[in-house]
This record gives structure tokens, sequence and C-alpha cells, in this order.
């Protein structure tokens, strides 16, 4: 859908300066579901040229908005980031594939950075379902989580596990060392588990073969450059297997952002 939607509020997320909360409202928030991304026009003007393709962070249907979170990183979201608040922005979406929402068991998420961004939309829709949610979480230091919304997972209540590079806050290492504990530590009574992912590729693969030795079933927010966002220029093709295990081009999208993790070939060149 090709719609306007009004800024609302547009600000920093915490101190860093280039991260930053967009709330948009309009009619694209019927329709919105966790893990699906919005298309946004950064500017009337041909520069920048192409839309910038954002994650949906947070649903309000009844205040029909959405909220996005986002990095500024190059020129469209630079210009993206100076649109005051009572703007109009040009939007295409809700769009692409989001997460299957599970209405038992028990949902894991594991985040790099801020592939977190869409797992928050998720979280809130367990939530609401009941489902016991935990977030495992992996970033640089202290100050990026204060600055990428850690405050925000808190209001949830979400239990969160943490892990840093440099141990300045949760535990030095890699989130998927912090799965790895998890699991040691589970009870014998067990529910099923769901998983949902989104980070950067190395971190999605360790966590995709880390999900397939535990037998776990796990969804993947792929992170790919995109133009279109409509399924036409392939401009963010990748290689993925049918049920088959042959080969096959996913287009992250419309097939995806979100993908079964066993769809995806990670060792695709
Ligand atoms: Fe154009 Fe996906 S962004 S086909």
């Amino acid at each position: 859908m090709l719609t306007n939607m009004r800024v609302i509020a547009h600000e920093r997320l915490g101190d860093d300066v280039n991260i930053r909360r967009l709330v948009l409202e309009g009619e694209a928030a019927a329709e919105a579901q966790p893990g699906q991304f919005l298309h946004i026009r950064a500017a009337d003007a041909l520069d920048p040229l192409l839309r910038r393709p954002l994650s949906i962070a947070a649903i309000d249907r009844s205040q029909r908005r959405l909220t996005v979170l986002y990095r500024i990183k190059g020129r469209g979201t630079q210009v993206l980031a100076a649109v005051p608040v009572g703007g109009m922005l040009d939007v295409l979406g809700p769009l692409g594939r989001g997460f299957q929402v599970p209405s038992t068991g028990e949902l894991i998420l594991a985040a790099g950075g801020i592939g977190v961004f869409p797992l928050l939309a998720l979280a809130a829709a367990a939530a609401e379902r009941q489902v016991k949610t935990t977030l495992f979480w992996g970033g640089e230091d202290r100050a990026f989580f204060d600055n990428a919304g850690l405050r925000l997972w808190r209001d949830l209540g979400t239990p969160l596990s943490l892990a840093t590079m440099d141990g300045s806050l949760g535990r030095k290492g890699l989130v998927t060392e912090l799965l790895g504990l998890w699991w040691q530590e589970r009870t014998a009574a067990k529910e099923p588990v769901f998983m949902a992912a989104c980070g950067p590729a190395g971190m999605l693969k360790a966590v995709s073969l880390w999900a397939q030795t535990k037998a776990v079933s796990l969804e993947v927010s792929l992170e790919e450059r995109m133009a279109c966002g409509l399924g036409a220029c392939l401009g963010c093709a990748c290689q993925g297997r049918d049920s088959e295990g042959r080969l096959k081009n996913l287009k992250v999208c419309t097939d995806g952002p979100v993908f079964k993790a066993e769809e995806v070939e990670w060792d695709a060149g």
C-alpha cells in the first residue's frame, strides 16, 4: 500500500545522535505485522533517489501508529532524520513476510546489535498472547544498550540476557554463548521453544547452526540492501534452499525479510 503517514514523534532513542525513534500515524498501522517493514521515501527531491526500508518496531492499532527505530547511515537516513514532527512521509507498506507469533510454548529472541529493533514488535505481540519470552541480546558495550532502546524492553517486562564484547554489561562474549548456557540450565519440564533472530549475517548463521543442533524452530529476519521493496529489481536477492534442499533464489523484500532458518543458504558467496 502506498500511503502518507504523519510524523508523531521523531527523536533520539538515547544519547547517540545517530539512533532515532520515529513514530508514524496512518492507515498502514491497521495491517502491520511484527517482522514487516516500511519503505519510506526520505524526501520529495530525487536525492536520495531510493526509499529506505525500515523495520517496524512497535504497532499500536488503536492509535493507528507504527514506530520504527533506525540508525543514521548514509544519505537517505540523514535526510529522513531531518523530517520534523507534524511532517508527512510517503510510505510503501507494510511490506514483506513477518514473524509467526506463537500462541503456546516459549519464545526465545536472539539479537545482534540494532537487529533487536524488529524483535520488539514480536515480543509485544507474544506478550499479548501471554507467551513467555526471553531476549538474548549482544552488543558492543554498556552505552550501546542504553542508546539502542534497552529501556523499551524493560518497560515491556521481557526477561533479558545480555552480552557485550568488552564485558561492561552482562556476560563478556557472544549471544550464542548465552544461548548455550541457557540451554544447559533449562529444567526438565520443557515447553516447545520457538526462536526468532535478527542481526549481522555471521551471528545469524551461528544462531541458525545452534538451533539446528537443538531441533529448535527458528525464524530469521534478514537485513539486505533494498531498492524497490516490491520484488521487481532483484537488488535484495540472496540464496536459499527449497524443501528438497535444492538451491533457489530468494528475494528478501517479498519472500522475507523473515525466513525459516532452513530456507536460507548461509554459505552462499
Ligand atoms: Fe527490489 Fe527486493 S528490493 S526485488
